[in-house]
């Protein structure tokens, strides 16, 4: 049997009143005391109200998810939402909050660890309406049957991948990342750039997540430096929150490959935020991936004008310098070593890189530990 299935949200609202739609969703759920789930960032920044003035019901928040949350947050979230009796979870802030959120949303009616729910479908249901609403632009977790959780005990980030965490409404609105600091609307965009393209580049990638996955590519190497040079510019800002989304379209239903696998060692055991390690990964993985897929990265490097005549290789490697050149340009540091990692880590790191088969499987060139290694000697 041959074919590729498409999830998403159940609803996708976008466009620069997309909040407007909060209340037709709240009706519709029937939502009388919901839980806000949100971090301190988002409520010091003073973006919270943006929320807060358009509910007309009683709420209670929790404001206390951490960045890069650890897998116990969730139960402590459970904890708050029972001691509130709310009815409902709205999820406002980047990948932290929501991936707590989904996995509340999903795990509050039912028994069980959140430690037993890691992998793939061990959900069974989700009983409480969940809406999200994204404060980066990002990690298309609005749209994603994935939560990505720190695992403190492994040192490393766990995925929880089940349709249950799904939102039933993501309400995509560009005044939510307005406020978002110089630093996080960097590694955000640069954690959608690679979703795009390692779906782009997935094994498992399909007609359908290919469309997402260009459109979403050429929009953030447009409209990124832009956000990022001037916050308030709520046209890139627009274009962003909506690049992100169809990023997250395309990976949530392709997959990533080994960018992101390196990546996870780097935020589990030295904290590093998932967007940075990411951008650190994503140059040498890629030319790594060179011989796997030349083709494919020929194909962006000519969408975004980088490629001279047919040559794939060529214009692939054209592709490679210019995403090294463009995180470059949004001062995220250069090399595993800016972050205090030694030399002598890399074996340990290679050796956690490799059991994480659920996204190397997606990968277009198989990857040994010698060769993770090798990779992330090159990136230090
Ligand atoms: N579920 C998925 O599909 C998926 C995909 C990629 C990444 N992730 C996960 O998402 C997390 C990263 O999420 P992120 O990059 O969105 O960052 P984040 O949610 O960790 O936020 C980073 C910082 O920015 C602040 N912030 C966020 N929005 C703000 C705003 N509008 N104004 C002011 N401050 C703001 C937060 O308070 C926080 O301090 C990681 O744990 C990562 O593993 C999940
Ligand atoms: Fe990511």
């Amino acid at each position: 049997m041959t074919f590729s299935t498409f999830k998403s949200a159940n609803k996708l609202i976008t466009g620069q009143d997309a909040l407007d739609y909060l209340t037709q969703a709240l009706a519709k759920f029937n939502i009388q005391n919901p839980l806000i789930v949100t971090d301190q960032g988002v409520v010091s920044s003073g973006t919270i109200q943006h929320v807060l003035d358009l509910l007309p019901v009683s709420y209670s928040i929790y404001d206390a998810v951490k960045p890069e949350p650890e897998l116990e947050q969730v139960q402590d979230c459970i904890n708050f939402y029972h001691e509130k009796q709310s009815d409902a979870i709205i999820a406002v802030g980047g990948g932290s909050v929501l991936d707590i959120a989904k996995c509340t949303a999903a795990l509050a009616s039912q028994e069980g660890d959140i430690r037993d729910f890691i992998g793939t479908d061990q959900i069974q249901d989700r009983r409480i309406a969940l809406i999200v609403i994204p404060t980066t632009s990002g990690t298309g977790s609005e749209v994603t049957n994935i939560a990505i959780l720190s695992d403190a005990a492994k040192q490393m980030k766990q995925g929880i991948v089940s349709d249950y965490l799904l939102p039933d409404v993501a309400i995509v609105s560009p005044l939510m990342s307005v406020s978002c600091p110089a630093s996080v609307t960097a590694a955000s965009g640069v954690d959608a750039l690679v979703h795009a393209i390692e779906a782009y580049i997935s094994v498992n990638h399909s007609d359908i997540t290919d469309a997402m996955a260009l459109q979403a590519i050429e929009l953030i190497v447009e409209y990124l430096p832009q956000a990022y040079a001037l916050p308030s510019n709520l046209i890139a800002r627009e274009k962003m929150a909506t690049a992100s989304l169809m990023a997250g379209l395309a990976f949530g239903n392709a997959g990533v490959g080994a960018v992101h696998a390196l990546a996870y060692p780097l935020g589990g055991k030295y904290k590093m935020a998932h967007g940075v390690s990411n951008a650190l990964m994503l140059p040498f993985v890629l030319q790594w991936n060179l011989l796997g897929c030349a083709e494919r990265l020929s194909k962006i490097a000519q969408l975004l004008n980088l490629a001279e005549g047919n040559q794939h290789m060529a214009n692939a490697e054209k592709l490679v310098k210019f995403l090294h050149r463009f995180c470059q340009q949004l001062h995220i540091p250069p090399g595993l070593s800016s972050f205090g990692i030694l030399e002598s880590d890399l074996p340990a790191l290679a050796a956690e890189a490799i059991k994480v088969e659920r996204l190397l499987k997606n990968n277009p060139r198989k990857l040994t530990v010698k060769d993770i290694e090798a990779i992330y000697r090159e990136a230090y």
